[in-house]
């Protein structure tokens, strides 16, 4: 099958969070399973250039608004990969450095600059005269490919292509002025509720969810969260509505790259069968972030998105408490809500050498932090899927986790009776059901290090590749291909 990605983010050209991992990691596993698969990503002024750069289709006019919007297009591999993947080039749009917004917050024009690509990525195929069986469109950035698909380009080449949507975050839904219409070339018969209207603003997420063919997300217990009131962000309703075609598939990580054996940003390497390494990453942590020097004190690692879903104001909270009480020591690593921060930046200079705070954001460090602490803290609110407890696991270090979404999905509970399990995970979102999981591991540490060993090496040994959910999106592409050409209506 052609597939053809429309995405904000990708690694290793361009990251926000775990939906560049995804994008980086899935295009990979479909291609050695035979497809032809691409990817289609903004050039904003930080995307990195990371392999060999060639001009295409230049210059690319794309139909929005009044006129024609021009750009560049670039064409690079996915490193590793025969995978190609194309760049958007045009400086009003996308030549600012950030990908969302910048320090100021997300930016005004965020519905025009997302409608650029999800239109210049339709007629770079169509320039190319590459007509994908489906375009694979991720969260509310590409809301308005699968709408573009069943209006305006309805009658072009790719009037029979199907559309997939992911669901990686349905918080963020990019309300838009009903302006985004007009420029996006889409009737104004959509402005309605069942389309793509939300309190008489567009709403590119719901238009994603309405014009779909299929609808993924990124965990099955994610899935179920949506279709509620409690879990639905107001758009429950929607996703009931298309629930026959609402599949969870659990996201998979990029186990080539994620290696604690191979892992060039650590100091030392290490595996399941020989954690030895994993020692030295601790001690390489501690000089890194200021830590005091000491090898027998557990570390307990943080590496977020500062936002008010991944719960740590919990942590925030709950850390005058756990450091007065614990033998511990805090590594984090963030950036986001400047409250939140501050918060942390202050936790450092009140526990110097116990609480260790890098502002900003860093993949070396991060891999250091997963490799060099001995827990990985992750108190989400809501967690669609979360790479990074999948991340910790493979890294032997076992994470501490709140009860939702992917988390459930991924991490196993610590059986005190049995030593069995692959983490701590606990249901209250209150700073007191933390500190006091934070201390069942802290205690599980010290007291009972046959059974912490285990769940060390126990997470080490889950595998979390993308093998299984890369078939999965196969599955899923086929039913979508059937569904357009009326060939089949629902899954099975
Ligand atoms: P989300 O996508 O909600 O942020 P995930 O767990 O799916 O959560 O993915 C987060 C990804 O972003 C991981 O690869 C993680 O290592 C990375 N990340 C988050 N914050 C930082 C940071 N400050 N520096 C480096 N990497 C970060
Ligand atoms: C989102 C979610 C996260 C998920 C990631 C990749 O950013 O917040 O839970 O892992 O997308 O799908």
């Amino acid at each position: 099958m052609k597939v053809l990605f429309v995405t904000p983010e990708v690694e290793p050209f361009v990251k926000v969070g775990g939906l560049a991992d995804m994008v980086g990691a899935l295009p990979k596993e479909l291609a050695s399973l035979g497809h032809d698969v691409r990817v289609v990503c903004p050039l904003y002024g930080s995307v990195k250039r990371v392999g060999s750069w060639t001009p295409r289709v230049e210059p690319l006019g794309i139909d929005v608004g009044d006129a024609a919007v021009w750009a560049r297009t670039w064409e690079t591999r996915l490193p590793g990969t025969e995978v190609p993947a194309y760049f958007l080039e045009n400086d009003h749009f996308f030549g600012r450095g950030g990908v969302y917004g910048d320090a100021e917050g997300a930016y005004p024009d965020n519905d025009l600059r997302f409608i650029v690509l999800a239109r210049g990525a339709l007629t770079l195929c169509l320039q190319l005269d590459w007509i994908p069986d489906v375009v694979h469109a991720h969260d509310w950035t590409t809301g308005f490919v699968p709408v573009l698909l069943n209006t305006t380009l309805r009658q072009s080449p790719l009037g029979n292509t199907a559309s997939v949507f992911t669901i990686h975050n349905l918080e963020y839904q990019g309300y838009a002025h009903r302006r985004a219409l007009s420029f996006a070339r889409v009737p104004e018969s959509e402005f309605h509720s069942a389309s793509l209207e939300s309190l008489g603003a567009v709403n590119p997420l719901k238009a994603g969810l309405y014009h779909a063919t299929k609808i993924t997300t990124v965990s099955p217990t994610y899935a179920e969260e949506i279709r509620t009131p409690a879990g639905g962000f107001g758009l429950d309703h929607v996703l009931r509505f298309r629930g026959g075609d609402l599949i969870g598939i659990l996201n998979g990580i990029d186990a080539d790259s994620w290696n604690p054996s191979q892992d060039a940003a650590l100091p030392a390497k290490y595996s399941a069968e020989s954690l030895g390494g994993k020692l030295a990453c601790k001690s390489a942590l501690q000089l890194r972030l200021g830590l005091s020097p000491h090898r027998e004190i557990p570390i307990f690692g943080v590496v977020a998105r500062l936002v008010s879903q991944k719960g740590l104001d919990l942590l925030a909270e709950a850390l005058p408490y756990v450091m007065g009480s614990m033998q511990v020591q805090f590594a984090l690593l963030g950036s986001g809500d400047p409250g939140l921060e501050n918060a942390f930046r202050e936790a450092a200079r009140r526990f110097p050498g116990r609480v260790g705070v890098h502002i900003g954001f860093d993949g070396s460090l991060a891999r250091l932090i997963q490799a060099g602490a001995d827990f990985f803290v992750m108190p989400s609110r809501s967690e669609p899927c979360g790479l990074t407890q999948m991340y910790a696991m493979r890294y032997g270090t076992p994470p501490v986790v709140r009860s939702t979404g992917g988390l459930i999905d991924t991490v196993e509970n610590y059986d005190e009776r049995t030593g069995s399990g692959t983490g701590f995970r606990f249901n209250d979102a209150t700073p007191l059901a933390l500190a006091n999981t934070l201390g069942w591991a802290c205690s599980t540490y010290y007291d009972r290090p046959q059974h912490y060993r285990s769940l060390q090496v126990e997470g080490m040994r889950r595998d979390f590749s993308w093998r299984r959910s890369a078939a999965r999106y196969a599955d899923v592409y086929t039913w979508a291909r059937q569904q357009r050409s009326g060939l089949a209506s629902t899954t099975p």
